[in-house]
């Protein structure tokens, strides 16, 4: 590994603050779905549905990281990361109605949490990566404003349980993505086709980002915050009807989650013909306090108008280079400065210190390590989008954190085991790990930073 490969050394001046994490997500990395008592969420019905998952795979066993954690917390250390994003199984700690807590759950975070605070990570837990329990979606899931509380009370069981080392959290990851893949057209769980009358689990999952903050904070946390997937809007062309339909676009897929917690009030949704079910007093919840915002960015997005029930169509970028997953996943790394930048101009004194929850990429990668895997084009995908965040900073954004999407191969949901987004290679069948390339290049990445 030469320095050449690096960052450039102005860049790294920008870089040399910056916290640097890796980060998972307990459906997509722990498998054993039926161990010690977990209950059923919303994914374990998605996963059985037949023909759902590109790859007809369950996520099991995959990393099997309920049975490896030790594994994971070495590859960690060994990267050098200051903070690990993992996501909290809901359905491990609360499995059913009755309200019961299920201790078995409870310690396995336990144990992953003293095993990272001995590898010196701060663990920095999400409470929320899309895995509902099936008897709230029995309730109308995200569409019920009951679910909301029902997240809080679960804040506070694990809070009560872990507060006394954690004092990070991530309350809700992508809740565009629940709200509009999963209850709009149904390419995520829990699989809903509802298009527009999907916007109710918008409101209530933001609700819940805010009654969850209030638990947090009374168990001793001091940084909490949401984290948004959001992505650079770029029209088709000049014309006024792709203009119409990327600002459509923007306000669904980024102002209408950043909006509420960041300035306290939705954008004006006359465009769409939706009401929001906001009560009084729910707007101050949601926003009460941002220790940081996080943002999940993968590329930017290019918006021509389309005449159908969705007043937009995603285009691909002409002759961009493209991920795993195809031309409507292109790489332009100055996307995520233009987005950085925007927001600060957007927001101002309202935009809290950023944190990148999650960017990288997935490419074709064999489903076997033979020794070592050299994926450079993940390197420079890396690489591109952190010289991109040290321009931003140099724009003036305040940037904390940086985190790369993923530190395993994982379960990529209805995609299965096809994408391959690890610094780690997985192998689905046998769970071992192998690092790659990239994960020697992050490590070398960190320690030049910090040097
Ligand atoms: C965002 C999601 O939070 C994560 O679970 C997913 O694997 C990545 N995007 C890649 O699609």
């Amino acid at each position: 590994m030469t320095s050449a490969s690096l960052p450039e050394t102005s860049s790294l001046t920008h870089l040399a603050r910056l916290r640097w994490s890796a980060a998972t997500a307990a459906f997509q990395i722990e498998g054993a779905r039926t161990a010690d008592g977990r209950g059923r969420s919303i994914w374990d019905d998605f996963v059985d549905m037949p023909g759902r998952v590109r790859d007809g795979s369950t996520a099991e066993p995959g990393p099997d990281s309920y049975h490896r954690s030790p594994e994971d917390v070495a590859l960690l250390h060994g990267l050098g990361v200051d903070r690990y994003r993992f996501s909290v199984s809901w359905t491990r700690v609360l499995p059913d109605a009755s309200g019961h807590s299920n201790p078995k759950g409870i310690a396995y975070y336990d144990r992953l949490v003293d095993q990272l605070l001995a590898a010196d990570i701060t663990p920095f837990p999400t409470l929320y990566h899309w895995d509902l329990p099936v008897h709230l979606e029995e309730q109308g899931g995200w569409l019920n404003r009951d679910t909301a509380e029902r997240f809080a009370e679960y804040a506070e069981i694990i809070a009560e349980a872990l507060g006394d080392r954690v004092a990070h959290w991530y309350t809700i990851n992508e809740p565009v993505s629940t709200s509009l893949q999963g209850y709009a057209i149904g390419e995520l769980a829990p699989a809903r086709t509802m298009l527009f009358d999907s916007l109710p689990t918008v409101h209530h999952q933001l609700l819940a980002h805010g009654l969850a903050a209030q638990r947090l904070r009374t168990h001793g946390a001091t940084h909490v915050g949401i984290v948004n997937n959001h992505t650079a809007v770029v029209p088709a062309s000049l014309s006024e009807n792709d203009q119409t339909a990327a600002y459509i676009y923007d306000l669904i897929h980024n102002r209408l989650f950043a909006d509420p917690v960041l300035l306290g009030e939705y954008p004006d949704l006359a465009a769409l013909g939706v009401e929001l079910p906001v009560r009084s007093g729910d707007l101050d919840i949601i926003s009460a306090h941002n220790d940081f915002y996080g943002v999940n960015f993968y590329n930017p997005t290019r918006i021509g108008a389309s005449g159908g029930p969705v007043p937009f169509e995603i285009l691909p970028i002409p002759d961009a280079p493209h991920t795993g997953f195809g031309p409507l996943w292109p790489i332009v790394p100055e996307g995520l400065t233009a987005f950085l930048i925007d927001a600060k101009e957007r927001y101002g004194v309202h935009l809290p210190p950023v944190i990148i929850g999650e960017n990288g990429a997935s490419f074709p990668e064999p489903d076997h390590a033979d020794g070592m895997i050299d994926d450079r084009d993940r390197i420079h995908y890396l690489r591109g989008h952190i010289e991109a965040v040290a321009e931003a900073i140099a724009a003036g954004v305040d940037i904390e954190e940086y985190t790369v999407w993923s530190l395993l191969d994982n379960f990529e949901w209805a995609e299965g085991f096809t994408q391959r987004f690890g610094l780690v290679h997985v192998d689905s069948e046998t769970s071992a790990r192998t690092p790659k390339a990239s994960y020697d290049w992050y490590r070398a990445l960190i320690a030049e930073a910090r040097a």
